[in-house]
Order: structure tokens, then sequence, then C-alpha cells
């Protein structure tokens, strides 16, 4: 089959790659309909992770279920299915209370929990940027969805921008009423800012620089904040009468930059616990990393970053982090698709086929006006 391998730093290639099969009984080997290319996947193509020359990537996947092994019973041939981006067991201490992105089972790597699809440190899975994809422990996994071909790249944002997006509000302890910050209107940090307007944020405030993805937050009924015009923190202030925000979501990551191109990765941590009140709530799942191979500093390079965590105890904020547990929220989020409460897809820029994935990858790389999401239809 045809797949979409990385080869090293801003290198990936369309190549053949052996079949996906089904290799334990609880198997299923997806046809894939539509991968999408995620702001994750940059960071191994900028040559900023540990990943390995050959790997196929892609997590966000969805398509048809093609073959099923002999201990699958609930998942069928011909189901049209979205895979969440954490590859989970379903019955470790993690997946049983609800947190499939530290599954204690699935990733073989010493001292890692949680496993996901096509990336660094997470497991020997294959992405799904390929015609097909397998999928461990199928029935627990797989989410099934309406059959068709309706809501397409709608279900495309459930593998994990979407639960990703709603996550990170949701660990900010956002109730109704609330007003939230954002920082970064990357594809995350707009399904948060779509996700808090659905969870019912008074007003929802969201950060960058880049005016094609500032127009997507306006669309998104959020205020952009533009932070190459003065300092975002101060702008929230004012906006809001010297209150601030009660949540915040960090939708950036460590390579977070100032406008210039520097970067700083403690500049959205320090925002956020400058705009978001005493007592507030923070959700941070922009990624941050225990090893940096191209850190610009030899802390930075064993993830330590000096952010101003003296203000955040003294304002006794909250704050949550980590990967997202897809499988918590992507039922009631494809049921609010279907319903019509929730259109994620508003967000899609390009689609493509792999022949023109390795194109797709060199301009969403260099951000180029109007590239915000890339979905693959292999
Ligand atoms: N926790 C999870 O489960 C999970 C899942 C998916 C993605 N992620 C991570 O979320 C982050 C965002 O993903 P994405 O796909 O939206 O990425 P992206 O790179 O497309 O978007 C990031 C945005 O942040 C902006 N930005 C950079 N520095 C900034 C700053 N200092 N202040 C404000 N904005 C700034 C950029 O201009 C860009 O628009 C990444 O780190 C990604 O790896 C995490
Ligand atoms: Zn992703
Ligand atoms: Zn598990």
């Amino acid at each position: 089959m045809r797949a979409i391998v990385y080869r090293g730093p801003k290198e990936v290639a369309l190549e053949e790659v052996p079949d996906a099969t089904i290799e334990a009984p609880t198997d299923a080997v997806v046809r894939i309909t539509t991968t999408n290319i995620c702001g994750s996947d940059l960071h191994m193509y900028e040559g900023r992770t540990a990943v390995e020359a050959g790997t196929v990537l892609g997590h966000e996947n969805m398509g048809i279920v093609e073959e099923v092994g002999p201990g699958v019973e609930r998942i069928r041939v011909g189901d049209r299915v979205a895979v969440p981006f954490n590859v989970a067991c379903g019955s470790c201490r993690s997946c049983l209370t609800g947190w499939t992105s530290f599954c204690e089972r699935t990733n073989p790597n010493e001292g890692m929990q949680g496993a996901a699809y096509g990336y660094a440190n997470m497991g020997p899975y294959r992405g799904g940027q390929a015609e097909r994809l397998r999928v461990p422990y199928a029935d627990f996994n797989l989410l099934r969805l309406p059959e068709g071909d309706e809501h397409e790249l709608d279900f495309a944002m459930l593998s994990d921008i979407f639960p990703t997006g709603w996550h990170g509000v949701a660990m900010s302890g956002l109730a109704p009423g609330d007003r939230v910050t954002i920082m970064g209107a990357g594809p995350v940090g707009l399904m948060a800012a779509h996700s808090a307007r659905i969870m019912g944020a008074r007003e929802v405030f969201v950060v960058d620089r880049r005016p094609d993805r500032l127009a997507l937050a306006e669309r998104a009924d959020a205020i952009p904040i533009d932070d190459s015009k003065g300092d975002p923190v101060e702008q929230i202030l004012e906006a809001t009468g010297g209150a601030g925000t009660e949540r915040g979501v960090e939708a950036v990551g460590w390579q977070a930059h100032d406008p210039q191109g520097d970067e700083h990765p403690e500049a959205t941590l320090d925002a956020l616990v400058q705009a978001v009140q005493v007592h507030g709530g923070i959700g941070v799942v922009g990624v941050f990393v225990p090893e940096d191979p191209g850190a610009p500093d030899e802390r930075a390079a064993e993830g330590r970053i000096g952010w101003d965590f003296g203000t955040f105890f003294t304002k006794g904020q909250q704050l949550g982090t980590g990967q997202a547990p897809v499988k918590r929220y992507d039922r009631q989020l494809r049921d609010l698709i279907v319903a019509g409460r929730a259109t994620p897809s508003w967000i899609v820029s390009h689609e493509v086929g792999l022949d023109d994935a390795v194109d797709a990858y060199e301009r969403f790389d260099r951000r180029e006006d109007g590239w915000t999401k890339v979905l693959l239809h292999p």
C-alpha cells in the first residue's frame, strides 16, 4: 500500500510499504477515507522529536472497516469509523478511569504510558496517512459513525483536534458564563474556541498574530487578539475592564515564539498566568516535551523551561496538562455533529490526495496564508 513516510527533518516521502494486516485477534484493518495533517506532525517534520526515519505518519484517521480479527465482536466489516489518535487497551487502570491517553499497556517504551499512531515515542503503531491502518483493540477504540458520507469533514475532526480542544477547555474548569483566553489560533486553539462556545462561555479571546487564523477565530464567535499589535495580556485586561478571564487554554506548545519568530517556550504560560484570574483554571493541550533535540539552550533540551510559577501559586490557579483522552469525548461530540450543534469542519482549508501530500506538508509547515487544516483522501 502507499503511505507517507518520515525520512528526516523537512523530508517526507510517498512510498510503497507492506500492507496493514490483522496481527492480533482484537485488531481491525481500516481503509482510510480521510486522514489529516496535524500541527503535532510538524514538530516531527521539523526535526524536533526523536521520531525514527521510516515511520508512517498520521494519527487523525477515519475510514471503513475492511477486516476484523476473530476476537472482534462489536465492530463489523463495512462499519464507518473514526479512529481516536490514542491507541488504548480499554482495561488497564488508566483506560478504566477515562485516561486512554495514558494507557499502561499499549506503549512498550520503558516508562512511557500512552500510545498513538505514527508518532515519536508513542509505540510501534504505523500511522494512517496511508491506504490502510491496523487498529489494535478495535472494539474498544473505534467509534462508529452513521453510514454514508455525510459529515465526512466534521467527523474527520473527531480523532484528535475537536476532542483535544474540548479537553483543553474542560481542564480549564470552564462553567457556563465564564470567559476564556485561548493562546494560539491553530486548529487546536480554534477547536477550543468552538468548544468553549458550545459549553456556554460568555466571551472567548483567541491570541495569535496570523490574520488568516484570527479571522477564523472571529468566525468561531471569538474575539481575536493580535499579539503583533501589542501585549496580549494588556489587550485582554482592557477588554475585560481589568478583570481578566476566569479560564485559559494553552494551544501552542513548547515551540511558542514571539511575532518575530524567536522561540520562548514559557511565553504562553506566562501570558495565561497574567490573563487568568485568581483561583482560575488553565488547560494546557499544546505539547511540551521532556527532550528536545533542537532546543535553543541546554535546559530547554531537557524540557526545563522557566515560567512564572511564583505568580501562578500566588494567584491560586489550577493547571491541567497532557495528551487528550479522545474516547472520553468523541461519542458526545459525534452526536453534537449529527444534531447540527457542532460543525468543526469550518476550519478545513485544503483537501488533497496522497500524491500531493509531500507538497502539502511543505506548505502547511511554512504556515502559508490560508493553510489551516489539511485533509488527505487516500
Ligand atoms: N494534547 C493533545 O492531545 C494534543 C493533540 C493535538 C495537538 N496538540 C498540540 O497542540 C498544539 C497546537 O496544535 P495546532 O495543530 O493548532 O498547531 P499550529 O502550529 O497549527 O498552531 C499553533 C498556533 O500558535 C500560534 N503561536 C505561536 N506562538 C504563539 C504565541 N507566543 N502566542 C500566541 N500564539 C502563538 C501560531 O501562530 C499558530 O497559529 C501543538 O503543540 C500540538 O502538538 C496536542
Ligand atoms: Zn493531531
Ligand atoms: Zn489501557
